[in-house]
């Protein structure tokens, strides 16, 4: 039995020792090697990357070798044999499989010692492929789809925090659906079938408490915290006017009450949304500490209350603590407070804001036009000004152009506004998607409207506020 099959195999081997065929086994060898290693560290280690994009590596490049290998050995073999057939030296008895044979030994130690370089090549370079794709700077820059949500994680509080850790969920079924998920925004980038703009969706984020709450303490007490808010008017001086306001954080007190906007949110909630961004809540459910639940759903909404329901967490309020798009007004407004855009220069405001605000079809006419355009405006309206104060123009010029290129992708139609901020009422929706006065329970109760349960204003557009100078603050 042995025998027949060593005599079958005689000819395979004595034609697979060519240097083709040889270098086609050590590569299939090596590739497999460095697969099963990979295997072994992700199931018993907890080095295991869950990376989206590893696809690349596990799924494209190391079974490419593989298969590749395996195409090269029969090519060697079959052109070896064309060969000796051409120059007539097939022999009638194929030589024996010998280990004492010097011809077949040199051909095994061949292979082994391939396998072992191409091991050690294929390795070092999946591991290096690993570590690149895991780092921020991959997920970032690699793939200019994400150019947006790159410069504003830049500036956040979190551009130390790895994109993996708040994007990528733990256990097997996380990973999967995340590299299915790469695996098909690398064939979306490739064929340029991706959405502009990237929708933003809390669904596929890894839930708070395994993301913020790692860091964050939910729980803790903050009490009230002082907020101002400076905003500079469209006048030539660009006046300045302030709001103060006593914004009621809470949290969780001594006492284990819950108060405040933090503490009240810590209960159990769940609601419904029309829209992939949860802008549209037609419905919230408040689940009680006595075991009912209330549900306040909106007036305005006249179909049926029915939809995928997501349990409120942090970033329902907080969605931009890492991704910051800003506001036309806000972006100007602290520039102009640092004064790197100069307040000093007359209407620089309405100029700056209208000349941000312009359309423009890439981020090269943008830096070209607010520049010539802030240019020729004190040029020609304000020509001593011109003279006198052209560094502090030119500076400004600067700053306007880099607040639109940090807030606005014509290549990936992200506009002004088109990422909503959670976090207030006054440029987006934020609080007042729950809470507009029109979100009603069965028993006729509103979810609450009133200003004073959420903050004390102080001051609202004040050009004073004695509060400020009575804090010592102004
Ligand atoms: C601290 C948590 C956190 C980190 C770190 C983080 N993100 Fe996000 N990311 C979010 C949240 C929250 C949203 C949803 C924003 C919204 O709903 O407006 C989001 C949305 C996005 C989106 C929009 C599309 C989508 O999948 O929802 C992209 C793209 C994105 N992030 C890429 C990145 C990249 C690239 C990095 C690293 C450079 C990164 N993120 C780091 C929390 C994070
Ligand atoms: C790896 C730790 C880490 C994780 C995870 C993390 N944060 Fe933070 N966060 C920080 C640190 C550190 C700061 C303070 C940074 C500073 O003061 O510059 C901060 C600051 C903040 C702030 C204050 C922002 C400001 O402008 O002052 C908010 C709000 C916040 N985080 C919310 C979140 C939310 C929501 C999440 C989950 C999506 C989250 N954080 C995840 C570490 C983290
Ligand atoms: C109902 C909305 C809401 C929810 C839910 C919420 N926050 Fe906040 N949070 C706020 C508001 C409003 C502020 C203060 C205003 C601001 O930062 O612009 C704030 C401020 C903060 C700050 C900065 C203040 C400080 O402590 O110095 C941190 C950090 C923070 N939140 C973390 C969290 C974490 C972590 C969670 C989830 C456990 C969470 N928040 C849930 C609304 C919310
Ligand atoms: C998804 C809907 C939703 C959003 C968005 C939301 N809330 Fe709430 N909020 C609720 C619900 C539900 C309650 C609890 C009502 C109850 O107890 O029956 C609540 C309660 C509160 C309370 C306590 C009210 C009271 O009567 O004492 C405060 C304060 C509050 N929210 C502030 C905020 C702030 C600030 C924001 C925005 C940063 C916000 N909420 C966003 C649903 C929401
Ligand atoms: C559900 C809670 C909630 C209610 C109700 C509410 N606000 Fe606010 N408001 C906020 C939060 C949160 C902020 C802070 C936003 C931020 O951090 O930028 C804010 C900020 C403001 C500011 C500061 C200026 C600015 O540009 O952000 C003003 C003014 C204001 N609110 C007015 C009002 C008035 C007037 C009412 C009553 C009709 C009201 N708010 C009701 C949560 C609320």
């Amino acid at each position: 039995m042995f025998g027949t099959l060593e005599k079958k195999l005689r000819p395979v081997l004595f034609f697979g020792n060519n240097p083709l065929s040889l270098i086609g086994g050590a590569l299939t060898s090596a590739a497999a090697f460095v697969m099963i290693g990979f295997w072994v560290v992700t199931i018993f280690g907890h080095g295991g990357s869950q990376n989206p994009y590893l696809g690349l590596i596990f799924d494209l490049f190391l079974p490419g070798l593989f298969v590749l290998g395996l195409i090269l050995i029969p090519i060697g073999i079959a052109m070896r044999r064309k060969q000796l057939v051409a120059s007539g030296h097939v022999p009638s008895v194929y030589p024996e499989i010998d280990l004492k044979n010097p011809v077949f030994r040199r051909g095994i130690e061949v292979v082994i010692a391939a396998t072992f370089i191409n091991f050690v090549i294929v390795g070092t370079a999946s591991y290096r492929g690993v570590s690149y794709m895991d780092s921020p700077n991959f997920c970032g820059q690699t793939c200019h789809v994400m150019a947006p949500q790159w410069a504003a994680y830049q500036v956040s509080p979190h551009s130390h925090v790895a994109c993996v850790d708040c994007h990528i969920g733990s256990g097997i079924s996380a990973a999967v659906q995340a590299k299915m998920n790469g695996t098909k925004q690398l064939v979306e980038v490739t064929f340029h079938t991706y959405p502009t703009p990237i929708r933003a969706s809390l669904s596929v984020l890894r839930p708070a408490r395994a993301t913020c709450e790692q860091c964050h303490t939910p729980t803790r007490f903050v009490g009230d915290r002082l907020l101002v808010k400076t905003a500079f008017g469209d006048d030539e001086k660009n006046s300045v006017t302030r709001s103060v306001v006593v914004l009621h954080l809470g949290g969780v007190d001594s006492l284990s009450h819950l108060s405040g906007i933090h503490g009240h949110h810590l209960n159990h909630f769940e609601y419904i949304a029309t829209d992939a961004t949860d802008q549209n809540i037609i419905s919230v459910k408040a689940h009680n500490a006595d075991g009912t639940v209330t549900e306040y759903v909106s007036t305005d909404w006249k179909g049926p209350v029915k939809g995928v329901e997501r349990v409120m967490d942090c970033m329902d309020c907080h969605n931009q603590a890492t991704h910051v798009f800003q506001t036309p007004q806000a972006a100007v407004n602290e520039a102009m407070l640092d004064n790197s855009v100069n307040a000093a220069l007359p209407f620089v405001h309405k100029e700056g804001l209208q000349l941000i605000q312009a359309e423009y079809s890439s981020h090269e006419e943008a830096a070209a036009k607010i520049t010539s355009g802030l240019e020729s405006y004190y040029s020609t309206q304000y020509p001593a000004v011109w003279s006198s104060q052209r560094p502090q123009i030119e500076a400004s010029a600067r700053t306007l152009v880099r607040i639109y290129q940090r807030n606005v992708f014509p290549s990936m139609k992200v506009k002004w506004g088109t990422y909503p901020n959670n976090i207030g009422h006054n440029d987006f929706p934020g609080c007042f998607r729950c809470h507009d006065g029109n979100h009603v329970s069965k028993s006729g109760k509103t979810l609450t409207n009133d200003c004073s349960v959420c903050h004390n204003l102080l001051a609202v557009d004040d050009k004073n506020p004695k509060v400020l100078t009575d804090l010592g603050m102004q």
